[in-house]
């Protein structure tokens, strides 16, 4: 079994490469984002409050994201080959409570993090913007939800190259290239 957290800046292609990896490798793959945008969609009083955060670039409390991963984790199927955690953690507490929750179940993770330059990333956003649908893909709150990134969800990198999981991929490249790169690292860390 071998989990992944996809992990990069608003727009660097975790969701993209998500779907090439799932497809390549037969994993298991759970966006963060999508299942509080379908929380959004049925229109429930929760769903009002996670769109109100959402809408803006904010980031939803921690403690709502771990109890869904943690219900994810304790319903896994057996026979699963692994788990894309595309969007989580995105916080420190989040990643240390995550490493916690791995452990009690036998399991562990590594990191791939998607490296794009940030006038890319704008540049995808405000394209995708035009079809998405999506209330978060606007100039103001793409700015927003990268300065969030900063902020908050890229120092879990360091914690995750301190405890020697992780691995960088120039995610600046053709989708192609991109996956060629991930699919290097998971060759080789799936064998271990
Ligand atoms: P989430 O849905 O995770 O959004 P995000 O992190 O902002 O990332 P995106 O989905 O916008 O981009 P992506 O990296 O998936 O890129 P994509 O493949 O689509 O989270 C949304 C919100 O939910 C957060 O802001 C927060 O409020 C909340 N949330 C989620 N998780 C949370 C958590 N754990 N804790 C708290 N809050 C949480 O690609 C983007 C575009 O670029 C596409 O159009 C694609 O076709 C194109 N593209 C991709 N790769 C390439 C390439 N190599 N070359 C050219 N184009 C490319
Ligand atoms: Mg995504």
């Amino acid at each position: 079994m071998l989990n992944i957290i996809l992990f990069g800046a608003p727009g660097s292609g975790k969701g993209t490469q998500s779907e090439l990896l799932v497809n390549h490798y037969g994993l298991q793959h759970l966006s963060t984002g999508e299942v509080l945008r379908a929380e959004i969609a049925k229109g429930t009083e929760l769903g009002k409050q996670i769109d109100a955060l959402i809408s803006v670039g904010n980031l939803v409390p921690d403690e709502m994201m771990l109890h869904l991963i943690e219900n994810y984790i304790a319903n896994q199927p057996k026979h699963s080959k692994g788990t894309i955690f595309d969007g989580f953690p995105r916080t420190v507490p989040q990643a240390v409570a995550f490493t916690a929750l791995l452990k009690k179940y036998h399991m562990d993770a590594i990191m791939i993090d998607l490296m794009v330059d940030e006038q890319l990333l704008i540049q995808r956003l405000i394209e995708r913007g035009k079809v998405s649908g999506r209330a978060d893909d606007t100039l103001n709150t793409i700015r927003h939800r990268i300065a969030v990134y900063h902020d908050q969800t890229e120092p879990i990198a360091h914690y995750y190259l301190r405890h020697g999981n992780y691995f960088a991929v120039n995610g600046n490249y053709e989708m192609k290239d991109v996956f060629l790169q991930i699919k290097r690292i998971v060759d080789r860390e799936g064998k271990k």
